[in-house]
């Protein structure tokens, strides 16, 4: 037997989908269907040894990258050399430019006091605007322009023009979620653009610096002090609350992880670099202890295709894309993907003749559109639980305007479980690798983004696959939980970016002090 997608064949591979599967039989699929799904199945489905090899290739490509720049995973610098030890105070403005929307806040960090009087460790105020679509492949003047005029906003807005000036300026954070290479903590020159973003000017370009120019033509009382990844701004968010934390990562619409590497392990990095020596002489790590947060853009791993099992779907999607040949591992598996790998499935079978076929009557068009089917709508395939899946039907009309059969309904929750299980244990593995090659036995890796927090059955999923290759013992495990376990970032974006702020303002102050 050989497979399509290169995956190694074991005994675990030829279980088909229907012992696998967790979703009920609604309704018999005519015998070319259900050729069809045996077909995908044999292509989506990745095996405990499959997994093994990926993590081990994985390993390897994350070592690369700490060993040198321009590696496939870059392994970037972030300038954050501590966790939090959650006594930190202040009050800083952070803006995230996420894959949709830009999101404003005002966060207040009362640190243990808060606590001892039960407000709670912090206060945010925020503001969400939807970023244009025309703005995502623009140019750079119209994106800084936009976030200026919403800084500007939530200034006079939230009142905060009469409590700062251009003499007293507020601190600001920025959560910049895309691969970028940092020199200083208020630097960040991106690598390239990820996530669909294709906006002309900036990569190579030091985006605070962009920003920082739009922000002082508006005389906007603000000074950029750190520009942080929204896989950073999870962890030390989660870490504030929660000493347990080891990893913060995103599963959203782009896939990613951070961790706090030793810098002994970190080769690409001069010891003696005066920045280093400079910044850990002044954040009280003791002398070769000294550590620092990667932010791994692992969504890049396997950019030289060797390891991860590529369906023809993938490799249209990817080639579609405004950056074909970058973020492999994150095509597969993050969330902006996952629903147009789904369509690109559904119009195959249209085109065969095997689903929404003539006689039906029905319009097409939509089906045809690229990326109309967000993870949302596998999402609520996969959690319809309603008397004849009522709920996808309403689904399919108002996204797509059809009518499903019941055998098009079936179709449809097989490939959602499918597409989303492949996701989910690929996610698995970019955590597992992180955890084998640093030696991490136990603790919570502190996750944000929309399949982690909103698809159904992510995170059980993704425990299994990490059990399985981590070789987890039944003891170990508690109900549908391992040593290693997903918690829920707190607003990672936001709290994380503001108490990054706070630490290195404090670490400028004993600077100053010096
Ligand atoms: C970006 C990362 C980010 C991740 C999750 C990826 O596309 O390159 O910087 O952490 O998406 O948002």
């Amino acid at each position: 037997m050989s497979s399509s997608a290169g995956q190694r064949i074991d005994e675990e591979s030829y279980t088909s989908w229907r012992q696998r599967s967790e979703l009920e039989k609604m309704t018999d699929l005519p015998q070319a269907l259900d050729d069809e799904l045996a077909r995908l199945d044999n292509q989506f489905w990745i095996p405990r040894t499959k997994l093994e090899e990926i993590v081990s290739r994985f390993c390897e490509e994350l070592e690369e990258g700490l060993a040198k720049d321009k590696q496939n995973i870059p392994m970037n610098i972030t300038w954050v050399h501590n966790l939090p030890t959650g006594k930190e105070r202040g009050t800083i403005m952070t803006l995230d430019l996420g894959g949709t929307n830009l999101r404003v806040c005002k966060v207040d960090l009362y640190g243990d006091e808060g606590r001892k009087q039960g407000d709670g460790k912090y206060g945010m105020e925020q503001e969400q605007y939807k970023l244009p679509e025309e703005l995502k492949k623009g140019e750079s003047d119209a994106l800084w322009n936009f976030i200026a005029e919403k800084v500007e906003a939530f200034f006079k807005d939230h009142k905060l023009d009469q409590q700062y000036s251009t003499q007293k300026p507020m601190p600001l954070g920025f959560t910049f979620s895309y691969p970028a290479t940092q020199d200083r903590i208020d630097h960040a020159v991106l690598q390239t653009w990820t996530k669909g973003f294709d906006i002309k000017g900036v990569e190579g370009q030091d985006a605070a610096k962009q920003l920082r120019e739009k922000l002082q033509e508006r005389k906007l009382p603000v000074d950029l002090i750190c520009v942080i990844n929204d896989t950073v701004g999870a962890m030390i968010a989660s870490a504030y609350n929660d000493p347990e934390t080891i990893i913060g990562g995103i599963f959203g619409t782009g896939c990613n992880a951070a961790f706090m590497a030793s810098l002994s392990s970190i080769a690409k990095l001069d010891p003696n670099d005066e920045r280093i020596t400079d910044a850990s002489s002044h954040n009280g790590a003791v002398k070769g202890e000294e550590k620092m947060a990667i932010n791994c853009e692992y969504g890049a791993f396997d950019n030289s295709h060797r390891v991860l099992p590529r369906t023809k779907y993938d490799e249209k999607i990817d080639a579609e894309s405004p950056r074909p040949g970058e973020q492999t591992f994150e095509k597969l598996s993050a969330g902006l993907y996952l629903g147009e790998i789904f369509r690109l499935i559904l119009v195959e079978l249209l085109d065969r003749g095997l689903v929404f076929n003539q006689d039906s009557n029905q319009d097409t068009r939509k089906l045809r559109e690229p990326y109309i089917i967000d993870t949302g709508f596998l999402s609520q395939i996969e959690d319809d639980e309603s008397h004849k899946f009522t709920k996808t039907r309403e689904l399919f009309q108002s996204t797509l305007s059809l009518q499903p059969s019941d055998v098009e309904i079936e179709i449809s929750r097989r490939l959602a479980e499918m597409i989303a299980v492949r996701g989910a244990r690929l996610c698995a593995c970019g955590v597992a690798a992180i955890c084998t090659k640093e030696a991490i036995k136990k603790g919570h890796v502190a996750a944000d983004g929309s399949v982690a927090n909103k698809h159904p059955k992510f995170k059980r999923r993704w425990t299994k696959a990490l059990g399985e290759v981590l070789g987890w013992k039944e003891e170990e495990c508690g109900e549908g939980e391992g040593p290693i376990t997903i918690t829920s970032a707190e607003d990672g974006s936001g709290l994380g970016c503001a108490i990054i702020g706070a630490m290195e303002l404090e670490r400028r102050t004993k600077k100053e002090a010096h």
